[in-house]
């Protein structure tokens, strides 16, 4: 199933501190050479990531993750959303065969915190295919947990696109939902309030940069000496607060002002857009990560900063889809094959280097073979 051993020097730092938990992967698996899965774990394990976000429930992978004690989010596919919304029977089927199965009562088996359902279904690039299927196979899968007497322990959320929220001047206050996501969003969260669920979404200082000339690099990548955004009192001297408070904005618009934020996928791409860099995607990691740590909140929510932090992403994925810019295939903190790209802590606290090596090496005339295939 996975042709390729690998050979890999891995290049990790450690974490300390409490606030690790906070902070956690996306572990998405769009790659034509995937690396086993326990030697995923054991990345994970030995960067000290403490939470995985999946994008579907592989059980190859969930066996991977069994007695880890890392916490895991589940993601259900979009090509599931239709079905799971108008069948009970499919929902309960996917909550047997997908959380009952594998969930840990504090024992073995795997620490189930959240199933994301669907993944960024509201994209505006997707149109009408998602959207109306969402909240009823989101209330399908609550109820399929519920049933399965997993509806304590078990959140069903709906990650949200950086499109899902915008503010045409620019200005945080004047942020608000897209007006085709008017009734959407509120069911969603009232759905979510109801179940004490957090909103998972996506903020992306890397698109905003792309796509604003009004957003500066340095602006960016939280450096000290950028040029401060005002919106009348309220200064903002990042990127990440300006688009965090115009979501909140958005939110308090439609009643919703105090609903705990997952920050469900962040990060910076390696290549394949300008400014895509490895080093400047340290750079905006590293500001990132202290920005958290800092738990100064932004200037809407000085006491309510994301409850969770995904960064996107653990790997490299060549399969994922390049319509919106080569850079897609380049999120990666490591290499698709688990090379570190750039020095990234994914906490902070100890400056020390690990080291981990994976054991299986790779013959040599396979390794060049390979190389060959990925030059096409
Ligand atoms: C979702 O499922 C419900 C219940 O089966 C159904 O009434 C509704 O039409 C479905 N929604 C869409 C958009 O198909
Ligand atoms: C469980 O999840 C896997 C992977 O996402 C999927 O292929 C499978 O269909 C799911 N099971 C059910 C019963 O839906
Ligand atoms: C860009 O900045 C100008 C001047 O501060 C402002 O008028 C404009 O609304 C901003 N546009 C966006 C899209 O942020
Ligand atoms: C969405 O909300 C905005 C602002 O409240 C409003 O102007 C617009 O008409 C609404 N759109 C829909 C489809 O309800
Ligand atoms: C923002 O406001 C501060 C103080 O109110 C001011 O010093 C600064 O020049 C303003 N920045 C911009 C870009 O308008
Ligand atoms: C960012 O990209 C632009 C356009 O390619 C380039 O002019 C600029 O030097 C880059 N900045 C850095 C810090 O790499």
């Amino acid at each position: 199933m996975y042709p390729f051993p690998v050979f890999l020097f891995l290049t990790i730092l450690c974490l300390l501190g409490s606030t690790a938990d906070a902070i956690g992967v996306n572990w998405g698996t769009m790659s034509s050479h995937p690396l086993p899965p326990p030697k995923v774990v054991e990345l994970l394990k030995s960067s000290e990531v403490s939470k995985v976000k999946l994008f579907d429930a592989d059980p190859l992978v969930l066996q991977a993750l069994s007695g880890s004690n890392i916490v895991v989010t589940l993601g259900i596919p979009n090509s599931m959303l239709k079905t799971l919304n108008s069948s009970r029977k499919a929902a309960e089927s996917w909550v047997h065969d997908n959380v009952t199965r594998y969930f840990s009562h504090g024992g073995a088996g795997v620490r189930i915190e959240y199933v994301a359902v669907g993944d960024e279904p509201f994209l505006q690039s997707y149109g009408d295919q998602f959207h109306p299927f969402v909240i009823g196979a989101a209330m399908n899968i609550q109820a399929a947990l519920t049933k399965a007497n997993l509806g304590g322990e078990v959140k069903v959320v709906v990650p949200c696109s950086f499109d899902t929220f915008v503010s045409e001047s620019g200005r945080p206050s004047k942020g608000h939902f897209r007006t085709d996501l008017n009734k959407t969003m509120i069911e969603l969260l009232t759905f979510l309030s109801k179940h004490h669920s957090p909103l998972f979404v996506t903020i992306s200082p890397f698109i905003s940069f792309q796509q604003n000339k009004n957003i500066s690099l340095d602006f960016s990548l939280f450096k000290e000496n950028a040029r401060h955004h005002n919106d009348s009192h309220r200064t903002y001297k990042n990127s990440f607060d300006l688009s965090y408070d115009t979501l909140v904005s958005a939110l308090s618009k439609i009643g919703f002002p105090e609903i705990d934020i997952v920050v469900a996928r962040i990060g910076w791409p390696t290549d394949g857009a300008a400014n895509a860099t490895s080093s400047i995607a340290e750079t905006f990691m590293k500001g990132l990560i202290d920005h958290l740590h800092s738990k100064t909140g932004t200037p809407l929510r000085r006491r309510n900063p994301p409850i969770e932090t995904f960064m996107f992403s653990l790997l490299d994925e060549d399969h994922r889809s390049i319509t919106s810019g080569n850079f897609e295939r380049h999120w990666g903190v490591f290499t698709f094959d688990g090379q570190a790209k750039y020095h990234f802590n994914f906490g902070q606290g100890t400056k020390n280097l690990v080291n981990a090596q994976f054991v299986e090496y790779l013959a040599p005339k396979w390794w060049l073979l390979f190389q060959y295939q990925l030059a096409q």
